[in-house]
Formats: structure tokens, C-alpha cells, sequence
């Protein structure tokens, strides 16, 4: 049987939300422009600038790419596009299936820290926003069995700088460690952008959305909070651990302190 944390990877109810309620087929912050309106066709447009970003930076000459954390696989269509020799990875089984319908190209169903690639296979590995998912020593050992010689490993992904931030600091990993252990794994960095204040401002656009559903839900219970308000009391009281963990959870969508905890940032790799 899947333990708790194979179980969630291998069926992300976050990301289905983003794809089946919202609409969005990326599942990444995104590049935004100074000024940007909060709307989600401006966040459709930065999460697709921040794509170009990604294919624009692989290096010229490379052949076949592999999508670590290939998301609903939208990104490998625009591989393929470009004439990349493209496969995709996910443990997630929703995503396996979105990617089938889009793809006839390999799909590996499996985390990456569990898969066994063949050995000097890829010019370049991908992880867009998968990389924190992964053990990071496991990043870098299997990328460097999976990638031929000179090959690159490009990750574009958040990490912690500051780790007193209580539920703001608990995903990604630590920048520093990262980097050491990149080091220490024989690879070099050619190519670095710092996009924490670009993507910020997905967050900004989760609290309007946040904000939304919040004063809808006050709309629709007014008349029965007039009318019941002891019943209404008593829900509340019902369901006070889940509102607890749903107020606990409001700091994620703090952009201005999710740019002081963390930093998103782009990293081309270059194996030794
Ligand atoms: C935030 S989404 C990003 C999706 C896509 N790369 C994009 O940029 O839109 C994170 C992705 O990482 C995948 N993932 C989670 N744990 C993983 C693991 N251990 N190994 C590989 N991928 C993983 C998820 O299933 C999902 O596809």
C-alpha cells in the first residue's frame, strides 16, 4: 500500500484544483511585468513568458529533454514543437492521464528520486517548480547518471533563505544547502536569474481569488447567520480546526513575505 506521501504525490488535489477549476494548464508562478493587472489572463500570459524563458535558456545542440515534474505536460507540447526529443516524468496518475492526451511520447509514472534512467540518455533535465518535491541530493545524483556528459540540469524553483518563518519556510529547500550540494555533486552554474519579484504577484492574485471565495461564502450564510444564529455557532464550533488551518494558512499568500523568506530563482546547471 502507498504510504501518506506517495499517496499525495501520485494524486495532487492542488494542482487538479488549478487545472480542473481554474483553468490554468501551467502550474508554475509565472513571469509578470511591472504593472500587470491582477486578472487571469495576465497570469495566463506571465506563466507563458516564464515558459519561454525556460525553453529559450536550453542550450544550443540539445536534442532530447526530459520534463521532470511535467505538470499537465503543457510545457512538452512546446517542446515538441521546437524539435526537442521530449519525455516527460510524474508520480502524479491525474497528470499521467492529461499527458496522454496530448502526447504520444514517453511518460515516465514515477517520482524522480525513484526512477531509474538509462544511463547518458538526456542533453537536458527540466524541473520547473519540481525540484523542492525532490530529495536534493537525490536532484543531483540521478540527474547525473540520467544526463550525458557536459549535459544540463535547469531548475527554476523557490528556496528558503530564512527559516524563522513558521508555515513560510517549510517548502523549498534551503538556498545555500542547494547550491552546496550542487557543488559538491561536480556541477556549475552558467546561467542564474533572479525571478522572486516577477512571480510574487501570483500570490497577490491568490488573495483576490482567496478574498473572493471568502466573501462569497459571508453573501450566502448571511440570512442563515440572521435567522440561526445559534445553529450557525455551532457549525462554526464544528468546524473550528478547519477554519483554524485555513487562517493559519493565509501568510502563504503574502507576496511582500514570501519575497523576504524566499527567493525564486533559475538555475542552469552544467554537469561536470
Ligand atoms: C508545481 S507543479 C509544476 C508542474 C510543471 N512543471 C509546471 O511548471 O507547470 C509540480 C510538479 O512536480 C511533480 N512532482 C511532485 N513530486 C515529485 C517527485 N518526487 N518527482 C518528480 N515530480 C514530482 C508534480 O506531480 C507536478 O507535476
Amino acid at each position: 500500500m502507498a504510504d501518506s506521501r506517495s499517496e499525495k504525490a501520485s494524486n495532487d488535489t492542488a494542482l487538479r484544483f488549478y487545472r480542473d477549476v481554474l483553468g490554468l494548464e501551467r502550474l508554475h508562478y509565472g513571469i509578470w511585468n511591472d504593472g500587470d493587472e491582477l486578472t487571469f489572463e495576465a497570469l495566463k500570459e506571465a506563466q507563458e513568458r516564464y515558459e519561454n524563458f525556460l525553453l529559450d535558456s536550453i542550450p544550443v545542440g540539445s536534442g532530447k529533454v526530459l520534463d521532470v515534474g511535467c505538470g499537465t505536460g503543457e510545457m512538452c507540447v512546446n517542446l515538441q514543437k521546437r524539435g526537442y526529443d521530449v519525455e516527460g516524468l510524474s508520480p502524479d496518475r491525474n497528470q499521467k492521464r492529461y499527458f496522454a492526451e496530448k502526447l504520444m511520447v514517453p511518460f515516465h509514472h514515477s517520482k524522480f528520486e525513484d526512477f531509474e534512467p538509462e544511463a547518458g540518455k538526456y542533453d537536458c533535465i527540466i524541473m520547473s517548480e519540481s525540484c523542492q518535491y525532490i530529495p536534493m541530493k537525490r536532484v543531483f545524483e540521478n540527474a547525473a547518471v540520467a544526463l550525458k556528459s557536459s549535459g544540463h540540469l535547469m531548475v527554476c524553483d523557490y528556496f528558503v533563505v530564512d527559516h524563522g518563518a513558521g508555515i513560510l519556510s517549510n517548502s523549498g529547500h534551503d538556498r545555500e544547502s542547494f547550491l552546496k550540494c550542487a557543488e559538491d555533486a561536480g556541477y556549475k552554474v552558467i546561467k542564474h536569474r533572479d525571478i522572486t519579484k516577477e512571480a510574487a504577484r501570483t500570490l497577490d492574485m491568490g488573495k483576490q481569488i482567496a478574498d473572493r471565495i471568502l466573501m462569497a461564502v459571508d453573501i450566502f450564510t448571511e440570512r442563515f447567520r440572521e435567522k440561526h444564529g445559534v445553529c450557525y455557532k455551532f457549525v462554526k464550533w464544528l468546524f473550528r480546526k478547519k477554519i483554524a488551518k485555513m487562517e493559519n494558512q493565509l501568510p502563504l499568500l503574502d507576496s511582500k513575505r514570501f519575497s523576504e523568506v524566499k527567493r525564486y530563482e533559475f538555475f542552469l546547471f552544467q554537469k561536470a
